[in-house]
């Protein structure tokens, strides 16, 4: 099977990624001991990591050793071209680059955002799976993770989870009408 492309990404329940401010404190709220809400085992089932150049620049903010030395990291940009340490910046064809990539042998490729190239991905349905944290918390404005102006796209629903945090966790699937007939969606509490 080709390589998949996995939004893993945790939003808000009124659907924001970051305040206005790029501030995104709330996801603080989850933060709960010894619960990484399956990151390190996702980790472990990519090799390829795609950003927009926003949450590459909060990444960088945070001052931290960079935490993907072990992967292929590619910023979408319109205004930095080349490469820097860690990552190559890419402003050509995103349907192109992503037909090419699954076609590569190789782990998955994650998605981490933010919502403009979550925006760019789904234009072309180039997103396999979605993995998506509900976060309790309303945060009434900021950076949508679902931007407007995307085609209506209908998803399968494969998985949910749901943790003591309160973080809901949410798995679909880019939906194929061959999927109709097959088994019901499972459903587990942490
Ligand atoms: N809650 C979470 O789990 C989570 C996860 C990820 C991000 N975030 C937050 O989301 C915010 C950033 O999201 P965002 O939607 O504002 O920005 P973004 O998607 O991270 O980055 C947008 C930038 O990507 C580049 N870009 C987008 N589409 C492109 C295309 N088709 N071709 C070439 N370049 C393209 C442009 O860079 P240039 O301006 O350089 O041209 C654009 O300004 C940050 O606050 C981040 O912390 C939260």
């Amino acid at each position: 099977m080709d390589r998949q492309l996995i939004l893993y990404i945790a939003m808000s329940l009124d659907g924001y990624i970051a305040k206005d401010d790029d501030n995104i404190d709330f996801l603080f709220i989850v933060e709960w001991p010894g619960e990484d809400y399956g990151y390190a085992a996702f980790q472990q089932q990519v090799d390829t990591l795609i950003w927009g150049r926003k949450t590459y620049d909060k990444m960088l903010s945070f001052g931290i050793e960079f935490p993907h030395k072990d992967k292929r990291c590619i910023v979408l940009s319109r205004t930095k071209k080349g490469s820097d340490e860690n990552v190559e910046f890419f402003s050509g064809d995103l349907k192109a680059l992503i037909t090419e990539l699954k076609q590569e042998e190789g782990k998955n490729i994650y998605c981490d955002g933010g919502g403009e190239l979550v925006y760019a991905l789904l234009k072309d349905a180039l997103i396999d799976k979605m993995i998506i944290s509900i976060i309790p918390h309303l945060l009434g404005s900021g950076v949508r993770l679902f931007k407007d102006g995307r085609p209506e796209q209908h998803l399968k629903f494969t998985h949910s989870a749901t943790y003591p945090s309160g973080l809901v966790q949410l798995w679909y699937e880019k939906h194929d009408k061959q999927d109709e007939a097959s088994a019901a969606p499972k459903q587990e509490r942490a």
